[in-house]
């Protein structure tokens, strides 16, 4: 396998991220995730699936003349038609384009679902990679449900494409499969059958059903595998893909056992987890590694006895490594002043426009006023609140409830539409319910809740409350949080959010 000095990181949390049920994201949020991309540092970003939909297309193409420092990849089948319509979005990225062609490969794909004999595979797949080979030098060749595919097969794919033109091979884990010993042989073989595989590099494409796709990933570079595809929080199919954050991390922390490292600046890791669970709706679980809440939270009197004494008796990486930032939260209250404000938000490395700060500020005195200390991570979320990028077709100005064991709890909102205010009420079985009732008698927009979580995301008592839902809405299912000091008005925020999320990502697609 083709040896180089880093693994190289190829980002796929806008294509097979975005495959996650409720997780899809619009174009403006796509755009924002692949410029948090580039800050990060991956050496590839695959931005989608060009001949999926309009909006594939589009996002690929903006993506593609948007981002400057990273490569950027388009997915295709072995099929003329999505090879075209690949090549022509990745155009502006010029020679930083790359065409990720694939066919799946294993003897129960081939008989269910393309009902194709090995020979047909195999002509399929050199056709799909010399044509594109015709629009692009950069194709890279996956063989779908690779771990599953008989090895002298695949052996015998993998020879064939490279002698069409393929540059990169990836070797997929579809569903999840394999575990390391056996995907490290299946890499062994390849490695000692195909000695073309010297010219090329081998990517790994690992999904989690058994929660071994950061472990088989790790075993595949132990082999010589150089590229590692993975989406930010773990997010994708099912149980999802390798996390890009455990990966790097453990090729960061134990580099005395892999020796060998990504590119990727780790200090942005956690803003983009952040962003991505924002965009998309997704919680990071708390005890998930390296970005969940608990990740650098010692809780036992041992542990914390030892941190005391020395940090890296219970520690093996700094939280600022990943960019979380602890033990600078800057008391922040409700007579600070803007400038102070704004000072502070440069500190925490944040610019904001002059328009947004106004908006922001006035969010912080409001949470200053009901909150003894405002620590950064409250400012955090209340950015994430107004810094959005889908327009507040619908804002709530005002929620009150009334509830309790012996009440029937009832809703009353004033909810603001083009500068006018909508006042309305309902009742609900509890709260949450009530409220999200009169928030659909005022939009008048039908939505079915699927589901819905709730989770402290700050210090204390006065913590703010986040909400995540995911909403059914006609066939669309929209992902979206909301926080806020009360639990129910951060259950009606985010509620709202998925309304104007729907609404956004309704126009931006009827606009392809
Ligand atoms: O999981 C998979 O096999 C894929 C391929 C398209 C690489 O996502
Ligand atoms: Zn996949």
């Amino acid at each position: 396998m083709k040896k180089s000095d880093h693994v190289i990181v190829f980002d796929t949390t806008l294509r097979d991220g975005e495959q996650c049920p409720g997780a899809s994201m619009g174009l403006h949020e796509k755009l924002q995730v692949a410029r948090q991309l580039e800050k990060l540092n991956v050496d590839i970003i695959e931005a989608g699936f060009p001949a999926a939909s309009p909006g594939d297309f589009e996002a690929v193409r903006q993506v593609a003349a948007t981002i400057k420092k990273c490569r950027i990849a388009g997915l295709a089948r072995c099929v003329k038609s999505d090879i075209e319509k690949c090549a022509e979005a990745l155009k502006p990225a010029g020679d930083r384009a790359r065409i990720h062609v694939f066919l799946a490969t294993s003897a129960i794909h081939r008989e269910f679902k393309l009902k194709k004999a090995k020979d047909e595979i195999i002509r399929q797949a050199v056709e799909g990679v010399t044509y594109a080979r015709q629009f692009c030098k950069d194709v890279q060749f996956s063989p779908e449900d690779a771990s599953r595919t008989e090895p002298e097969f695949l052996a015998e794919v993998v020879r064939a494409v490279i002698a069409a033109g393929a540059s990169t091979i990836n070797i997929p884990d579809t569903v999840g499969f394999t575990v390391p010993n056996e995907f490290r042989k299946l890499l062994t073989y390849l490695n000692e059958h195909v000695p073309e595989l010297q010219n090329v590099v081998v990517h790994v494409h690992c999904h989690n059903d058994l929660g071994l796709a950061v472990a088989n990933s790790l075993a595949a570079i132990e082999c010589g595998a150089r590229g590692v595809e993975c989406t930010i929080n773990g997010i994708g199919e099912r149980a999802g893909n390798c996390s890009l954050e455990e990966l790097v991390m453990a090729l960061k922390v134990r580099n005395d056992h892999y020796g060998i490292q990504t590119r990727v600046r780790t200090q942005e890791i956690f803003a983009t987890s952040r962003l991505v669970s924002q965009l998309t709706g997704l919680m990071v679980q708390r005890n998930k590694a390296i970005v969940g809440g608990n990740a650098f939270a010692h809780e036992s009197g041992i542990h914390q006895d030892g941190m005391l004494k020395h940090r890296e008796t219970y520690e093996i990486m700094r939280p600022e490594d990943v960019g979380v930032v602890t033990g600078t939260d800057l008391v922040l209250g409700k007579h600070s002043g803007r400038a102070g404000f704004s000072a502070h938000l440069k500190r925490m490395g944040i610019q904001l426009k002059a328009e947004q700060l106004q908006g922001v500020y006035d969010a912080f005195i409001a949470l200053a006023d009901k909150k003894k200390v405002v620590y950064d991570d409250d400012i955090i979320e209340l950015l994430r609140e107004y810094v959005s990028e889908i327009p507040r077709v619908y804002a709530i100005k005002c929620l009150q409830v009334t509830t309790g064991n012996r009440a029937l709890p009832t809703a009353t909102v004033q909810i603001e539409k083009d500068g006018k205010i909508i006042e309305d009420s309902a009742t609900g079985a509890g709260p949450v319910e009530a409220a999200l009732k009169v928030i659909e008698r005022v939009t008048g927009i039908k939505g079915e809740l699927k589901s819905f979580a709730m989770q402290a995301v700050t210090h204390g008592e006065d913590a703010l409350g986040e909400a995540a839902v995911q909403v059914k809405f006609g066939d669309d299912l929209v992902a979206a949080k909301g926080s806020d000091i009360d639990i129910i008005v951060a259950s009606a925020k985010a509620y709202i959010n998925a309304v104007n999320r729907h609404l956004f990502l309704t126009q931006t697609s009827a606009k392809l």
